[in-house]
């Protein structure tokens, strides 16, 4: 096979930059500005830059290496990412730092032009299809110190067998698919990450087994778009069938029956995938958490027609329905596009009209950024900024009453809930998720921390719940 030869290729090259870089205490800093998939991304780019002896670290300023993995789902990450590409310039002209620059917005040639003008100390710029090669890059500039531009446009691959060094020691993330062939007309995903291609399911059983002999007890499959998992054509033909694992459904049991795991989550399905085996599957499987993300976008059935989203709005109640009446204590999150090309006041209704109706566990709302190259960008109705932040506002007005009202329903139960250590705000307390992801703080010992424990909960606080052991 093709990919596992030149995964090998890079093992050499992380053996011969390990062997440039011996005696020499070298320090990386990464920062990620994406999705959970770049951040799984990112732990792989880590995996490899600690295998050629480097050590991470919090602070760029003292780092040899620096490292950025972008996205560019939505606008305001360019000026995030120019503007740490300023503050970078001094420490670079001190330490000579290496800078590379990795990720979804290297995929867009107007992005990759601006670095080169007006960043041009940027050494290394690789985009989503060339990660695994980053070994080799980085050798390249070490031996000649010339800056070098990485990016290629192709359906993409799948490669196996990567270094990875994971962020938490308990919850994993396990990509099964790349890439998307939805074309949802706002989204730039399908244009920087390729086709969809998905995983062998021999591959993902290999990974999550490790990670139960691990000790992880939270795993959550990634992909764009999970729930067509195995299912485009391309992939069938290679007849990745293995031990009766032929969908996402199937696959879903699979992890349910692996030893040691605990807890299952994914992200994100499509409600026009939601098939009935997948709900049938939610239902029977016990570690499949019950809290379900159904990216809704837009609650009217114009804006979802313009946005190629291939449901109505009453499919996407009726699925709701559906879902909640064959899944016992199911709880719904959503993401939302506020201000979409040609939104009238009328579709904006129909939007709260759905949360209303479903009321979502929470609900991540985004006010719509027009992407370069998508279909949206060219559309004619586009709606005013100060309209847009409008709309924004009632819809989060409308949601927090929402949660709030939700939590409510919380206070006097009893939760399992998973340890994860001290709370950020106030060490002094322990914070953990619940099984519909709720944060919850309370008073008990530091031993706690990655163990699944039952408290009472017995306060809602908006972004968090109060529980006692
Ligand atoms: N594949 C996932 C989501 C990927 S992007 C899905 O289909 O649900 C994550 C979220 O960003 C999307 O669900 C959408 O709500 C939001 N998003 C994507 N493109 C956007 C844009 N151009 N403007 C604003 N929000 C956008
Ligand atoms: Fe973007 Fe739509 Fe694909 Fe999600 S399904 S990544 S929103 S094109
Ligand atoms: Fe994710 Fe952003 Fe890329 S949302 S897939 S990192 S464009």
């Amino acid at each position: 096979m093709v990919t596992a030869q030149e995964i090998e290729k890079q093992k050499q090259y992380i053996e011969k930059v390990k062997e440039i870089n011996q005696g020499r205490e070298l320090k990386y800093f990464i920062l990620t500005m994406g999705c959970q998939l770049n951040e799984n991304d990112s732990e792989k780019l880590c995996g490899m830059m600690e295998q050629m002896g480097y050590i991470q670290t919090d602070e760029y300023q003292e780092a040899d290496l620096v490292l950025f993995n972008t996205c560019c789902v939505r606008e305001n990450a360019e000026d995030k990412l120019f503007g740490k590409l300023g503050e970078l310039k001094k420490v670079k002209e001190k330490r000579g730092t290496i800078i590379a620059i990795g990720g979804c917005m290297m995929q867009e040639k107007h992005i990759t032009d601006k670095i080169h003008e007006s960043y041009p100390y940027t050494d290394i710029i690789f985009g989503t299809h060339t990660l695994h090669k980053f070994p080799e890059d980085l050798h390249k500039i070490l031996q000649e110190r010339k800056k070098l531009q990485d990016v290629i446009d192709i359906d993409g691959e799948v490669y196996e067998g990567l270094p990875i060094k994971r962020t938490s020691n308990i919850k994993a993330s396990v990509t099964i698919m790349y890439g998307c062939n939805n074309f949802c007309t706002y989204c730039i995903v399908p244009y920087v990450r390729g086709r969809e291609r998905s995983r062998h399911p021999k591959d993902i059983l290999a990974e999550v087994e490790q990670l139960a002999q691990e000790g992880y007890k939270e795993i959550t499959l990634l992909g764009q778009n999970v729930n067509s998992y195995l299912r485009s054509e391309q992939w069938k033909e290679k007849g990745l069938e293995h031990e009766g694992i032929n969908s996402f459904a199937t696959l879903l049991r699979a992890i349910n029956r692996i030893e040691g795991i605990e807890r299952i989550r994914f992200v994100s399905p499509h409600p026009k995938d939601f098939t009935d085996d997948v709900i049938d599957a939610i239902a029977e499987c016990e570690k499949v958490c019950k809290l379900v993300h159904l990216p809704l976008q837009s609650g009217s059935t114009n804006v979802l027609k313009t946005m190629n989203r291939r449901y109505t709005k009453e499919q996407y109640l009726n699925l709701v329905e559906k879902m909640k009446a064959k899944i016992p204590n199911l709880t719904l999150s959503t993401d939302i596009i506020v201000g979409f090309a040609g939104e009238t006041e009328e579709d904006f209704e129909d939007t709260l009209d759905v949360v209303r109706k479903v009321c979502f566990e929470q609900v991540y709302m985004f006010i719509y950024s027009r992407r370069v190259g998508t279909p949206g960008d060219k559309m004619e109705n586009q709606i005013p900024e100060e309209i847009k932040h409008k709309r924004f506002d009632r819809l989060k007005a409308l949601v927090e009453s929402q949660i709030a009202e939700n939590n409510q329903k919380y206070v006097g139960t009893i939760q399992k809930v998973l340890v994860e250590g001290p709370s950020k705000n106030n060490p002094e307390l322990l914070t953990g998720r619940t099984d519909s992801n709720k944060v919850v703080i309370f008073e008990g010992q530091p031993e706690l921390k990655d163990q699944i424990i039952e408290l009472k909960i017995i306060s809602e606080h908006m972004w968090y719940l109060k529980g006692e052991m």
